[in-house]
Protein backbone atom coordinates (compact mmCIF):
# COMPACT_ATOMS: atom_id res chain seq x y z
CA UNK A 1 0.00 0.00 0.00
CA UNK A 2 1.22 3.57 -0.38
CA UNK A 3 0.48 5.27 2.97
CA UNK A 4 0.54 8.54 4.81
CA UNK A 5 1.69 8.71 8.18
CA UNK A 6 1.16 11.92 10.08
CA UNK A 7 3.06 12.99 13.28
CA UNK A 8 5.94 10.40 11.78
CA UNK A 9 8.65 12.55 13.12
CA UNK A 10 7.57 11.65 16.52
CA UNK A 11 7.68 8.96 19.07
CA UNK A 12 4.94 6.37 18.28
CA UNK A 13 4.48 7.44 14.20
CA UNK A 14 8.80 6.86 13.76
CA UNK A 15 8.35 3.19 14.86
CA UNK A 16 4.80 2.57 13.06
CA UNK A 17 6.60 4.03 9.88
CA UNK A 18 9.28 2.00 10.47
CA UNK A 19 6.77 -0.84 10.87
CA UNK A 20 4.74 -0.08 7.99
CA UNK A 21 8.00 -0.16 5.80
CA UNK A 22 9.77 -3.01 7.28
CA UNK A 23 6.12 -4.65 5.88
CA UNK A 24 7.00 -3.64 2.37
CA UNK A 25 4.62 -0.41 2.27
CA UNK A 26 5.60 2.75 0.36
CA UNK A 27 5.40 5.68 3.35
CA UNK A 28 5.40 9.48 3.10
CA UNK A 29 5.61 11.08 6.26
CA UNK A 30 4.65 14.30 7.00
CA UNK A 31 5.12 16.60 10.27
CA UNK A 32 5.60 19.74 11.51
CA UNK A 33 8.40 19.31 13.34
CA UNK A 34 6.60 21.08 16.57
CA UNK A 35 7.60 18.18 18.71
CA UNK A 36 9.08 15.96 16.05
CA UNK A 37 12.43 15.21 14.97
CA UNK A 38 13.54 15.32 11.55
CA UNK A 39 16.12 12.72 12.14
CA UNK A 40 13.69 10.50 13.98
CA UNK A 41 11.75 10.05 10.30
CA UNK A 42 12.73 6.53 8.84
CA UNK A 43 15.44 6.00 5.82
CA UNK A 44 13.32 5.01 3.21
CA UNK A 45 10.58 7.24 4.18
CA UNK A 46 9.69 10.17 2.18
CA UNK A 47 9.23 13.37 3.98
CA UNK A 48 7.34 16.04 3.70
CA UNK A 49 7.64 18.47 6.40
CA UNK A 50 4.51 21.02 7.02
CA UNK A 51 1.41 21.38 8.54
CA UNK A 52 -1.57 18.83 7.89
CA UNK A 53 -4.56 21.20 7.46
CA UNK A 54 -2.32 22.57 4.64
CA UNK A 55 -0.32 19.44 3.24
CA UNK A 56 -2.86 17.27 3.10
CA UNK A 57 -5.16 18.28 -0.06
CA UNK A 58 -2.23 18.68 -2.36
CA UNK A 59 -0.35 15.36 -1.36
CA UNK A 60 -3.27 12.64 -1.63
CA UNK A 61 -4.02 14.11 -4.56
CA UNK A 62 -1.11 12.48 -5.87
CA UNK A 63 -2.90 8.78 -4.79
CA UNK A 64 -2.96 6.93 -1.43
CA UNK A 65 -4.20 3.80 -0.18
CA UNK A 66 -4.21 5.03 3.79
CA UNK A 67 -3.39 7.21 6.43
CA UNK A 68 -1.99 6.65 9.69
CA UNK A 69 -2.88 9.82 11.49
CA UNK A 70 0.01 10.04 14.06
CA UNK A 71 -0.05 13.70 14.64
CA UNK A 72 -1.89 14.85 17.88
CA UNK A 73 -1.08 17.50 20.57
CA UNK A 74 -0.75 14.95 23.38
CA UNK A 75 0.05 16.83 26.77
CA UNK A 76 -2.90 16.61 29.78
CA UNK A 77 -1.90 19.26 31.53
CA UNK A 78 -1.41 21.51 28.61
CA UNK A 79 -4.54 20.43 27.33
CA UNK A 80 -6.28 21.91 30.58
CA UNK A 81 -4.24 25.19 30.45
CA UNK A 82 -4.65 25.92 26.50
CA UNK A 83 -7.40 24.17 25.37
CA UNK A 84 -7.69 25.92 22.20
CA UNK A 85 -4.36 24.41 21.17
CA UNK A 86 -6.20 21.05 21.43
CA UNK A 87 -9.08 21.84 19.85
CA UNK A 88 -7.85 23.32 17.03
CA UNK A 89 -4.35 21.11 16.89
CA UNK A 90 -6.22 17.84 17.25
CA UNK A 91 -10.05 18.24 16.32
CA UNK A 92 -9.81 20.64 13.60
CA UNK A 93 -6.72 19.71 11.91
CA UNK A 94 -8.38 15.95 11.93
CA UNK A 95 -11.26 17.39 10.36
CA UNK A 96 -9.13 19.19 7.50
CA UNK A 97 -7.45 15.53 6.89
CA UNK A 98 -10.68 13.84 7.00
CA UNK A 99 -11.59 16.56 4.07
CA UNK A 100 -8.85 15.83 2.33
CA UNK A 101 -9.07 11.82 2.29
CA UNK A 102 -13.40 12.08 1.48
CA UNK A 103 -12.07 14.87 -1.37
CA UNK A 104 -9.33 12.44 -2.72
CA UNK A 105 -10.58 9.09 -2.06
CA UNK A 106 -8.40 7.78 0.22
CA UNK A 107 -9.81 4.78 1.86
CA UNK A 108 -7.99 3.99 5.06
CA UNK A 109 -7.78 5.90 8.12
CA UNK A 110 -6.18 4.51 11.03
CA UNK A 111 -6.02 6.75 14.39
CA UNK A 112 -3.75 7.39 17.27
CA UNK A 113 -6.69 7.36 19.85
CA UNK A 114 -5.98 7.25 23.54
CA UNK A 115 -7.24 5.61 26.45
CA UNK A 116 -7.81 8.98 27.93
CA UNK A 117 -11.63 8.92 26.35
CA UNK A 118 -12.28 7.17 28.86
CA UNK A 119 -11.86 9.00 31.61
CA UNK A 120 -12.10 7.41 35.20
CA UNK A 121 -13.12 3.56 34.85
CA UNK A 122 -16.36 2.03 36.55
CA UNK A 123 -14.73 -1.34 35.48
CA UNK A 124 -11.21 -2.85 34.60
CA UNK A 125 -9.76 -4.13 32.63
CA UNK A 126 -11.33 -1.42 30.16
CA UNK A 127 -13.60 -2.96 27.09
CA UNK A 128 -14.03 -0.80 23.95
CA UNK A 129 -18.26 -0.27 25.25
CA UNK A 130 -17.44 1.38 28.16
CA UNK A 131 -18.28 4.86 28.89
CA UNK A 132 -16.25 7.27 27.30
CA UNK A 133 -16.17 10.33 29.38
CA UNK A 134 -12.64 12.06 29.32
CA UNK A 135 -11.51 13.67 32.46
CA UNK A 136 -9.05 16.33 30.41
CA UNK A 137 -9.27 18.49 27.04
CA UNK A 138 -6.92 16.06 25.33
CA UNK A 139 -9.27 13.21 25.73
CA UNK A 140 -12.27 14.62 25.08
CA UNK A 141 -10.39 16.22 21.72
CA UNK A 142 -9.57 12.87 20.49
CA UNK A 143 -13.16 11.92 21.14
CA UNK A 144 -14.03 14.06 19.49
CA UNK A 145 -11.93 12.83 16.42
CA UNK A 146 -13.71 9.19 16.71
CA UNK A 147 -16.59 10.76 16.52
CA UNK A 148 -15.97 12.51 13.26
CA UNK A 149 -14.56 8.98 12.10
CA UNK A 150 -17.63 7.06 12.96
CA UNK A 151 -19.62 10.20 11.02
CA UNK A 152 -17.48 9.70 7.56
CA UNK A 153 -17.49 6.46 7.73
CA UNK A 154 -20.96 6.19 7.78
CA UNK A 155 -21.64 8.65 4.85
CA UNK A 156 -18.20 8.12 2.31
CA UNK A 157 -17.27 4.74 3.20
CA UNK A 158 -14.22 6.09 4.77
CA UNK A 159 -12.47 2.63 6.13
CA UNK A 160 -11.35 3.88 9.89
CA UNK A 161 -9.48 2.20 12.72
CA UNK A 162 -9.39 3.81 16.06
CA UNK A 163 -6.27 2.73 18.45
CA UNK A 164 -6.61 3.41 21.68
CA UNK A 165 -3.10 3.51 23.50
CA UNK A 166 -2.75 2.89 27.14
CA UNK A 167 1.02 3.56 28.50
CA UNK A 168 3.15 3.31 25.48
CA UNK A 169 6.99 2.48 26.46
CA UNK A 170 10.21 1.15 24.90
CA UNK A 171 11.98 1.88 21.81
CA UNK A 172 12.94 0.69 18.54
CA UNK A 173 16.76 -0.03 19.47
CA UNK A 174 17.16 -3.81 17.58
CA UNK A 175 20.69 -3.99 16.10
CA UNK A 176 21.29 -2.53 12.52
CA UNK A 177 18.29 -0.23 12.60
CA UNK A 178 17.41 3.08 13.34
CA UNK A 179 17.52 3.51 16.53
CA UNK A 180 13.45 5.31 17.61
CA UNK A 181 12.50 5.79 20.73
CA UNK A 182 10.93 8.95 23.33
CA UNK A 183 12.61 12.55 23.03
CA UNK A 184 10.30 15.26 24.12
CA UNK A 185 11.02 18.44 25.02
CA UNK A 186 8.81 18.68 28.46
CA UNK A 187 8.70 15.20 29.43
CA UNK A 188 6.17 14.14 31.56
CA UNK A 189 5.73 10.25 31.69
CA UNK A 190 7.21 8.47 34.43
CA UNK A 191 9.03 5.86 32.72
CA UNK A 192 11.28 8.53 30.89
CA UNK A 193 11.31 10.54 33.94
CA UNK A 194 12.59 7.85 36.29
CA UNK A 195 15.64 6.75 33.76
CA UNK A 196 16.44 10.36 33.77
CA UNK A 197 17.03 10.17 37.13
CA UNK A 198 18.97 7.20 36.48
CA UNK A 199 21.33 8.87 34.05
CA UNK A 200 21.77 11.88 36.30
CA UNK A 201 19.59 14.25 34.14
CA UNK A 202 17.12 14.63 37.17
CA UNK A 203 18.08 14.62 41.03
CA UNK A 204 14.93 12.25 42.01
CA UNK A 205 11.90 10.92 40.98
CA UNK A 206 8.22 12.51 42.62
CA UNK A 207 5.46 9.63 43.11
CA UNK A 208 2.49 11.57 42.77
CA UNK A 209 0.25 10.07 45.82
CA UNK A 210 0.56 6.96 47.49
CA UNK A 211 -2.68 6.49 49.16
CA UNK A 212 -4.63 4.89 45.90
CA UNK A 213 -6.78 2.18 46.41
CA UNK A 214 -4.64 0.32 44.91
CA UNK A 215 -2.16 -2.59 46.58
CA UNK A 216 0.95 -0.17 47.54
CA UNK A 217 -0.80 2.95 47.17
CA UNK A 218 0.58 3.91 44.03
CA UNK A 219 -1.36 4.42 40.55
CA UNK A 220 -1.69 1.13 37.97
CA UNK A 221 -0.98 1.57 34.98
CA UNK A 222 -0.76 -1.03 31.92
CA UNK A 223 2.43 -0.51 29.71
CA UNK A 224 2.65 -1.26 26.38
CA UNK A 225 5.63 -1.69 23.83
CA UNK A 226 6.17 0.75 21.00
CA UNK A 227 6.88 -2.29 18.68
CA UNK A 228 3.83 -4.19 19.62
CA UNK A 229 2.09 -0.65 19.34
CA UNK A 230 3.46 0.16 15.55
CA UNK A 231 2.84 -3.91 14.83
CA UNK A 232 -1.47 -3.15 15.94
CA UNK A 233 -1.21 -0.08 13.64
CA UNK A 234 0.11 -2.33 10.69
CA UNK A 235 -2.30 -5.07 11.37
CA UNK A 236 -5.40 -2.77 11.69
CA UNK A 237 -4.43 -0.94 8.37
CA UNK A 238 -4.55 -4.00 6.76
CA UNK A 239 -7.83 -5.29 8.26
CA UNK A 240 -9.89 -1.44 7.88
CA UNK A 241 -13.45 -2.22 6.19
CA UNK A 242 -14.80 0.44 4.09
CA UNK A 243 -17.41 2.02 5.80
CA UNK A 244 -16.76 1.02 9.46
CA UNK A 245 -14.93 2.16 12.00
CA UNK A 246 -13.71 -0.15 14.26
CA UNK A 247 -12.46 1.02 18.18
CA UNK A 248 -9.80 -1.10 19.98
CA UNK A 249 -7.76 -1.01 23.02
CA UNK A 250 -4.81 -1.32 22.50
CA UNK A 251 -2.22 -2.45 26.15
CA UNK A 252 -0.70 -5.90 27.80
CA UNK A 253 -3.75 -6.17 30.03
CA UNK A 254 -1.15 -6.10 32.55
CA UNK A 255 -1.57 -3.18 35.72
CA UNK A 256 2.13 -2.09 37.19
CA UNK A 257 2.31 0.47 40.30
CA UNK A 258 4.37 3.69 39.85
CA UNK A 259 6.71 1.81 42.79
CA UNK A 260 6.62 -1.37 40.67
CA UNK A 261 7.91 0.21 37.65
CA UNK A 262 10.29 2.44 39.94
CA UNK A 263 11.62 -0.67 41.01
CA UNK A 264 11.94 -2.08 37.86
CA UNK A 265 14.25 0.62 36.71
CA UNK A 266 16.33 0.17 39.74
CA UNK A 267 16.76 -3.39 38.64
CA UNK A 268 17.50 -2.89 34.76
CA UNK A 269 19.56 0.15 35.19
CA UNK A 270 21.91 -1.05 38.63
CA UNK A 271 20.96 2.57 39.25
CA UNK A 272 19.41 3.38 42.95
CA UNK A 273 16.90 6.47 41.74
CA UNK A 274 15.96 8.31 44.50
CA UNK A 275 12.04 8.87 44.82
CA UNK A 276 10.19 10.44 47.40
CA UNK A 277 6.17 10.89 47.60
CA UNK A 278 4.39 14.16 46.31
CA UNK A 279 0.90 15.36 46.07
CA UNK A 280 -1.79 13.67 43.33
CA UNK A 281 -1.02 14.67 40.21
CA UNK A 282 -4.82 16.43 38.88
CA UNK A 283 -6.92 14.20 36.40
CA UNK A 284 -4.67 10.55 37.80
CA UNK A 285 -6.98 7.94 37.46
CA UNK A 286 -5.97 5.31 40.27
CA UNK A 287 -6.12 2.22 37.68
CA UNK A 288 -5.79 1.84 34.04
CA UNK A 289 -5.75 -1.55 32.87
CA UNK A 290 -6.70 -2.41 29.22
CA UNK A 291 -8.91 -5.23 27.68
CA UNK A 292 -7.26 -5.69 24.00
CA UNK A 293 -9.32 -9.00 23.61
CA UNK A 294 -10.95 -7.43 20.75
CA UNK A 295 -7.92 -6.43 18.95
CA UNK A 296 -6.19 -10.10 19.76
CA UNK A 297 -9.57 -11.69 18.28
CA UNK A 298 -10.37 -9.41 15.28
CA UNK A 299 -6.90 -8.32 13.88
CA UNK A 300 -5.02 -11.56 15.69
CA UNK A 301 -2.76 -9.11 17.35
CA UNK A 302 -0.50 -10.86 19.80
CA UNK A 303 2.08 -8.61 21.99
CA UNK A 304 5.42 -10.16 22.13
CA UNK A 305 7.02 -7.59 24.49
CA UNK A 306 4.50 -7.60 27.58
CA UNK A 307 7.32 -7.84 30.16
CA UNK A 308 7.91 -4.62 31.76
CA UNK A 309 11.81 -5.65 32.51
CA UNK A 310 12.07 -5.94 28.96
CA UNK A 311 10.03 -2.78 28.12
CA UNK A 312 12.01 -0.84 30.69
CA UNK A 313 15.55 -2.66 29.08
CA UNK A 314 14.81 -1.14 25.45
CA UNK A 315 13.85 2.17 26.83
CA UNK A 316 17.29 2.37 28.98
CA UNK A 317 19.06 1.45 26.28
CA UNK A 318 17.90 3.72 23.94
CA UNK A 319 18.01 6.70 26.73
CA UNK A 320 21.68 5.42 28.10
CA UNK A 321 22.79 5.41 24.24
CA UNK A 322 22.44 9.45 24.79
CA UNK A 323 19.64 9.95 22.50
CA UNK A 324 16.80 10.38 25.19
CA UNK A 325 17.83 13.75 24.73
N1 LIG B 1 3.84 9.58 37.63
C1 LIG B 1 4.54 9.83 38.78
N2 LIG B 1 5.61 10.67 38.70
C2 LIG B 1 6.02 11.25 37.54
C3 LIG B 1 5.29 10.97 36.36
C4 LIG B 1 4.19 10.13 36.44
O1 LIG B 1 4.22 9.34 39.86
O2 LIG B 1 6.99 12.02 37.56
C5 LIG B 1 2.69 8.65 37.72
C6 LIG B 1 1.40 9.27 37.25
O3 LIG B 1 0.74 9.92 38.31
C7 LIG B 1 0.63 8.04 36.75
C8 LIG B 1 1.75 7.12 36.24
O4 LIG B 1 2.94 7.60 36.83
O5 LIG B 1 0.01 7.43 37.81
C9 LIG B 1 1.90 7.16 34.75
O6 LIG B 1 1.98 8.51 34.35
P1 LIG B 1 2.33 8.96 32.86
O7 LIG B 1 2.34 10.45 32.83
O8 LIG B 1 3.54 8.24 32.40
O9 LIG B 1 1.13 8.38 32.03
P2 LIG B 1 -0.43 8.65 32.20
O10 LIG B 1 -1.02 7.36 32.70
O11 LIG B 1 -0.76 9.87 32.95
O12 LIG B 1 -0.75 9.00 30.72
C10 LIG B 1 -1.05 8.06 29.75
C11 LIG B 1 -0.73 8.62 28.39
C12 LIG B 1 -1.57 9.84 28.11
C13 LIG B 1 -3.00 9.50 28.33
C14 LIG B 1 -3.21 8.95 29.71
C15 LIG B 1 -4.61 8.55 30.01
O13 LIG B 1 0.63 8.95 28.32
O14 LIG B 1 -1.36 10.24 26.78
O15 LIG B 1 -2.40 7.79 29.86
O16 LIG B 1 -4.98 7.54 29.19
F1 LIG B 1 -3.75 10.62 28.20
Amino acid sequence: MKLVVTGGAGYVGSVSAARMLEAGHEVVVVDDLSTGHADAVPAGARFVEGDIAEVAGPLLAEGFDGVLHCAAKSLVGESMQDPAKYWNGNVVTSLRLLEAMRDNGTQRLVFSSTAATYGEPEQVPIVETAPTRPTNTYGASKLAIDFAITSFAAAHGLAGVSLRYFNVAGAYVAPDVQQLGERHAVETHLIPIVLQVALGQREKVQMYGDDWPTEDGTCVRDYIHVLDLAEAHLLAMEHAKAGRHSIYNLGSGFGFSVKQVIDTCRQVTGHEIPAEVAPRRAGDPAVLVASSERARQELGWQPKHEDLASIVGDAWAFASAGRGE
